[in-house]
């Protein structure tokens, strides 16, 4: 029985260094990134035609990007909002699991009319290392024929193939460079407008 318990200890610490490792390491990496971006400009100097941002967000940081390009670039919003809503805790994450391994997404609302837009930014939270679900609801629906469509992602460090996934599901799009966004906090703001535009810009 003690040899279990000193197992399982060790077992926990172990878990706990690892994890303050990786929390350090993303930390630097955020830090090195973000550095780049100090007294930069935050203005957009590219025109892109008439620009949709369609985004999902569960817990506002989506939301949070999608509103500064739409800022920088005159868009329309255009939220992704599931017919029911997830549940809280543990099972958010069974579920969300489930939707992606089945590939059975959650029912929408709505879906954007990208009809009027030349350009269509899609911002998704990455969860499991993907899209997250309700982005693939979209994805799955709307044909992008003839429109520009720039991915973007939000996640606390880790993206996996969201990019590539997101590719695959997004019909007839011409995909322009994407870019993803760590949950820096609010210390890194400012350089977050200006790599903002540093790659709406380069689009
Ligand atoms: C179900 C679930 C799965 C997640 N999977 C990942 C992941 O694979 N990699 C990662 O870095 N963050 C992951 N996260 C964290 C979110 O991507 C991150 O907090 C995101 O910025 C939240 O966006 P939102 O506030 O717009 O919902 C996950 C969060 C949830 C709820």
């Amino acid at each position: 029985m003690k040899y279990i318990l000193g197992i399982i200890v060790a077992l926990i610490v172990i878990g706990a260094i690892a994890g303050l490792i990786h929390l350090y390491r993303v930390s630097r990496k955020n830090k090195k990134e973000m550095a780049q971006y100090t007294g930069k400009s935050a203005e957009v100097t590219n025109s892109l035609g008439k620009v949709l941002v369609v985004y999902y967000s569960l817990t506002g940081r989506t939301k949070g990007i999608a509103e500064r390009i739409a800022a920088k670039t005159g868009a329309d919003l255009f939220e992704i909002k599931t017919k029911e809503q997830y549940p809280g805790g543990v099972k958010l994450y069974t579920t969300s699991k489930k939707e992606i391994k089945t590939k059975q997404y959650p029912a929408v609302e709505s879906f954007p009319d990208t009809a009027a837009y030349d350009v269509i930014f899609v911002g998704a939270p990455a969860w499991w290392f993907t899209v997250a679900p309700p982005v693939f609801t979209v994805l799955e629906k709307v044909d992008f024929l003839g429109k520009k469509v720039v991915p973007f992602s939000t996640q606390e460090s880790v993206v996996g193939t969201f990019f590539e996934d997101f590719a695959a599901a997004a019909k007839n799009a011409r995909i322009l460079q994407h870019e993803s966004f760590n949950n820096m906090g609010k210390k890194y703001d400012e350089q977050l407008d200006a790599k903002i535009a540093d790659w709406i810009n380069g689009l």
